[in-house]
């Protein structure tokens, strides 16, 4: 048997293993020289067919080719390790520098909005703010603001009736105005009393400037001497500081069951600053060219609803006043439709 050229060998190997470009061909490099099927393996295999000196001779340079090229092995592993990392660091670098992406960021919407500017300049004059429950009873909706079992603001029509828990439908409301925060806060506290009171109402009705909830606030100031000029000076300069310091307010006289005398107060329209006109000879189209914008219900509360509540109306006068809030944010931002 010839001696086989482990020299020769061990250089084949480390030539291999010094040329794989990368982990790939170095798996394929340690195939071809060090396993069972390769030059150094048939070298070991014929070991066995050897007498012992030369075994033993042959067997310890097989074992060192083996220990050198293992060596080889890992040392180049290593190298090829470190050349992927190195590169999938450069693949995958991130530059910390870019600026970020800015989330868009909300807004408060026009109605809640709207809702804080009336408040606020409510709370500058002294109001407290008072809140109600939006499911109501009759009683509070209807009965105690003098509004009777068979008055037409309680047709099915504007009103959404619910169920009471025993199944009875007609007990219980979703309010269709704040105004029953009236009766609840002036039950709970004495005069005098200074209220505004915003929330959500419902009512059964929809179109471009109806929908079936909106926002109202309710305000009332009950006192000792309260006089119709009370109201006026009151809604004017609230009307001012929301729209315009130079603003027109009209109070025409009108009717709701729970105040006496009541007012309906119009502004001069916020459009077309209440010429009536629109472009090109038009009429404006916001006040149907009258110039006015209906803007608020308000009233001296009427006896009836102080003796509801306990009040004696010989002692106490007061007025009060309820406002849309969707209609105050449409003037103020120009939307032309509610469901906007
Ligand atoms: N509650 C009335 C409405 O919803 C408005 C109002 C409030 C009128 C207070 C007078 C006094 O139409």
């Amino acid at each position: 048997m010839p001696t086989p050229d482990l020299d020769a060998v061990v250089a084949a190997g480390r030539r291999a293993i010094a040329d794989a470009a990368d982990l790939d061909a170095l798996r394929e490099a340690e195939q071809a020289h060090l396993a069972r099927r390769s030059p150094l393996g048939e070298v070991q295999r014929s070991l066995g067919g050897l007498d012992e000196q030369a075994r033993r001779d042959l067997g310890r340079r097989v074992n060192q080719a083996r220990t050198t090229l293992q060596a080889e092995l890992a040392a180049r592993r290593a190298e090829l390790e470190a050349e992927r990392d190195q590169a999938l660091l450069e693949a995958e670098r991130v530059d910390v520098t870019l600026p970020g992406r800015v989330p868009p960021r909300g807004a408060v919407h026009p109605v809640t909005r709207t809702t804080d500017e009336i408040v606020d300049i409510f709370i500058g004059l002294g109001y407290r703010v008072v809140e109600g429950p939006e499911v109501e009873t009759d009683w509070y909706n209807f009965q105690a603001l003098n509004i009777a079992p068979d008055h037409p603001a309680r047709s099915m029509q504007d009103t959404l009736y619910i169920e009471s828990g025993d199944g009875r439908a007609g007990e219980l409301v979703l309010r269709t105005h704040t105004s029953p925060v009236q009766i609840r806060a002036m039950q709970e506290h004495g005069a005098p009393l200074y209220v505004i009171a915003p929330g959500r109402v419902y009512r059964s009705d929809s179109d471009a400037t109806h929908t079936p909830m909106f926002h109202q606030v309710e305000g009332f100031m009950v006192d000792s001497d309260i006089s119709f000029g009370h109201l006026k000076g009151v809604l004017t300069h609230f009307l001012q500081r929301i729209f315009r310091n130079d603003l027109a307010v009209r109070f025409r006289p009108s009717f709701f069951p729970f105040t006496e005398p009541s007012a309906e107060i119009d502004i001069q329209c916020v459009i077309c600053n209440g010429s009536g006109k629109a472009a090109e000879g038009r009429g404006c189209r916001v006040c149907k060219a009258s110039g006015w914008l209906e803007i608020l219900g308000a009233g001296m509360i009427d006896p009836q609803v102080f003796k509801f509540v306990g009040y004696d109306p010989e002692q106490i006068s007061g007025f009060a006043f309820g406002m849309g809030v969707e209609r105050i944010a449409m003037l103020k931002y120009g939307i032309d439709d509610i469901r906007l």
